[in-house]
């Protein structure tokens, strides 16, 4: 499946990635390992592999039998980030999870919000998606901020879920289902018209 479109809001631009994107995205990977090795995947029984370039053409080729979709995350035109939405299920599940990062460079600016609530809103109204996810390591302070900002729903909590910075690490649960955002989720973002939700640090 060949996809070229954007989404954007403000200087916040999302594109599906593409092979040309490895250099700056391995410049940002590797030049940022303390910001990113906290709450990267890691493989079991295998030395982290930092081959953004095979790592990148994984995630392109799950285009091919739409499993995935690879954004980057543009700011003012320049590539600062990932957002992938992986497992897509379709029919009677119609579901994906969504994970990201940003440079530190740009954080702070409600770069991964905007970028998530865009997608979000990309996958239920335009691929149909009836349900999205993300997961959050409990210690992620700054991953839950954009989950409360975004309002979704607390599931519960999946014990030494993923592999993280080396150990099975626990991952809270979050949702947001197609019919609790009928005005979009951006929209409500922007406008401040996000519900409060109720979650366990609260
Ligand atoms: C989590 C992350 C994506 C947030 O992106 P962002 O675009 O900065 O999101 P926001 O602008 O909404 O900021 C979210 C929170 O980050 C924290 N934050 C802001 N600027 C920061 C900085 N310069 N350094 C560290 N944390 C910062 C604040 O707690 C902020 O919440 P606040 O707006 O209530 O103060 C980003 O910090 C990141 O990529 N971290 C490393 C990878 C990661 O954790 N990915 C998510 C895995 S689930």
């Amino acid at each position: 499946m060949a996809l070229s479109f954007a989404l954007t809001h403000g200087d916040v631009k999302l594109r599906i990635a593409k092979m040309r994107d490895s250099k700056s995205l391995e410049k940002l990977i590797l030049g940022n390992r303390a910001w990113l090795r906290p709450w990267e995947a890691t493989n079991p029984g295998a030395p982290n592999s930092f081959d953004v370039r095979s790592q990148l053409r994984g995630l392109i080729r799950q285009l091919d039998d739409e499993s995935g979709m690879p954004f980057v995350i543009e700011v003012q035109g320049v590539v600062q980030g990932q957002l992938n939405v992986a497992n897509i299920l379709y029919g009677s599940v119609s579901s994906a999870v969504i994970g990201y990062w940003v440079s530190p460079e740009v954080a702070g600016r409600g770069v991964a919000p905007t970028s998530v609530a865009l997608v979000t809103d990309y996958l239920m109204n335009q691929v149909g998606l009836h349900r999205v996810e993300i997961d959050v390591r409990p210690e992620n302070t700054a991953s839950l901020r954009v989950i409360e900002k975004l309002g979704f729903r607390y599931e519960g909590i999946k014990q030494r879920y993923i592999h993280i910075n080396g150990d099975w690490r626990d991952h809270y649960i979050f949702a947001l289902t197609a019919e609790e955002v009928p005005e979009g989720i951006l929209n409500r973002f922007l406008r401040k018209q996000v519900p409060p939700q109720k979650y366990p640090w609260n």
